[in-house]
């Protein structure tokens, strides 16, 4: 329950997402979590409910809805599985979200319109083995020859990278430039000289692939430019502000899948001849996972509505990520608590969401990126 009211439409997409997630991700969680294995089935499924470009027009093969509708759904999922979560918004707000704000009517039929509707999968590449708070300062260059740029360089801590197709990808086409020579572009996964390099072994969100990208003399066409040459930066920076909502929705997705599980097994669970959901000690526990999650709730839907509002949101949706994540980790820290040794073992699905939970303070910007994105702002509001 909220004070907020949704829309039939938004209610509507949250059910669909629950049903999906209820009854065939989470059966499925906790052995894809095991096996580290790429949730093919599920995505193709996401897709044909509308859910890999849920707020790209119709048009564009997406399914028209706003971003609120989209947090929604993806709050849902990541509830049942953080993995199919994040191939979801990478799709949707790193890659979607981009070619839509920045791309031409050329780039959004060709590569838009396959992506929303889910027959491509997408990824956002930015970060460098160098470079990874310090966007400004990546390496990869494109240098213009005629109606191509070749692309040479390193990419690190590719979501979707070893699976995707579509690469949002970010150069320099002039390193003396720094930030102002940073230039964006869509490059196919099937083009020459794109090599997919060593695929991380990662402590959570296991079933989701990341990997480094090479390019290697890349030629890429002059017409995959998204925006101007210079102008990457500001799509970056655009497209983390928008992306970062989504990782707080999945930050909330995981605590209260947490905290539901630690509610279940207090009220289960006896000790000193009792349920231990009678002892305060519990009981204060779940009032305050319970009020962190709801006021991460709060601030991601805040955020989210000042986006389809078109406001600007770099401050709410960095805010809704910092303290939806640090809360992904401390719910889910005492979720483990609640249930004792039992949930320090794979018995219980408590240690997954926490070692899922731990990534939510790290990609799309640590939480210390988001402290200085947030007291830049405020700072500036004050001046
Ligand atoms: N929207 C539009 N423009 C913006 C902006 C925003 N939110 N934030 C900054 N800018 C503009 C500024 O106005 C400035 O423009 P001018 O030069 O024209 O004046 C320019 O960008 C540079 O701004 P700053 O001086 O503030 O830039 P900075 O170098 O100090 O960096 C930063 C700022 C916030 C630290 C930024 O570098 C940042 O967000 N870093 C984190 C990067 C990140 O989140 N990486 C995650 C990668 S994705 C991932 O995790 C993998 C995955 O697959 C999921």
């Amino acid at each position: 329950m909220s004070i907020i009211e949704l829309t039939e439409e938004q209610r509507m997409i949250r059910d669909v997402a629950r049903d999906f997630a209820e009854n065939e991700i989470k059966p499925v969680a906790a052995e894809l979590d095991r096996q580290g294995k790429f949730p093919t089935e599920l995505v193709k499924k996401m897709a044909e409910l509308g859910f890999m470009g849920i707020f790209v027009p119709e048009d564009y093969g997406g399914s028209g809805m706003d971003t609120f509708s989209y947090v929604l759904a993806l709050e849902e999922i990541c509830k049942a599985c953080a993995s199919t979560g994040v191939i979801m918004s990478v799709n949707n707000s790193l890659v979607c979200e981009p070619i839509l704000r920045f791309g031409t009517e050329e780039q959004k039929r060709e590569y838009l319109t396959p992506l929303a509707r889910g027959e491509k999968l997408g990824c956002f590449s930015l970060s460098e083995p160098a470079a990874g708070s310090d966007a400004g300062s990546i390496r990869t260059t494109a240098i213009r020859k005629g109606d191509y740029y070749v692309v040479n360089g390193t990419k690190n801590w590719v979501t979707n990278g070893p699976e995707a197709d579509i690469i949002v990808l970010f150069t320099s086409v002039d390193l003396s430039k720094k930030h102002h020579g940073i230039t964006a572009f869509i490059v196919e996964k099937e083009t020459p000289g794109v090599i997919v390099g060593k695929k991380e072994d990662k402590l959570g969100i296991k079933a989701s692939g990341t990997s480094q990208l090479i390019f290697e003399g890349c030629r890429v066409p002059v017409q995959n430019r998204l925006g101007e040459e210079g102008e990457g930066f500001k799509i970056a920076m655009h497209t983390l502000d928008a992306g970062r909502i989504g990782i707080g929705a999945q930050a909330v997705g995981i605590a209260q899948a947490a905290f539901e599980e630690a509610v279940r097994y207090s009220k289960e669970r006896e000790s000193f001849g009792m349920q231990i959901s009678k002892f305060q000690a519990i009981q204060f526990m779940l009032a305050d996972m319970a009020t962190q999650i709801e006021a991460a709730r709060l601030l991601v839907w805040q955020a989210v509505i000042m986006q389809d509002r078109k406001m600007k949101f770099s401050k709410q949706a960095a805010m809704a990520k910092v303290f939806a994540s640090e809360t992904a980790m401390w719910v889910t820290t005492k979720a483990i608590q609640i249930h004792g040794g039992y949930g320090y073992t794979t018995e219980y699905p408590v240690e997954r969401h926490f070692r899922d939970a731990k990534i939510t303070e790290i990609y799309e910007g640590t939480s210390e990126i988001q402290r200085i994105v947030i007291a830049n702002e405020v700072l500036k509001e004050f001046s």
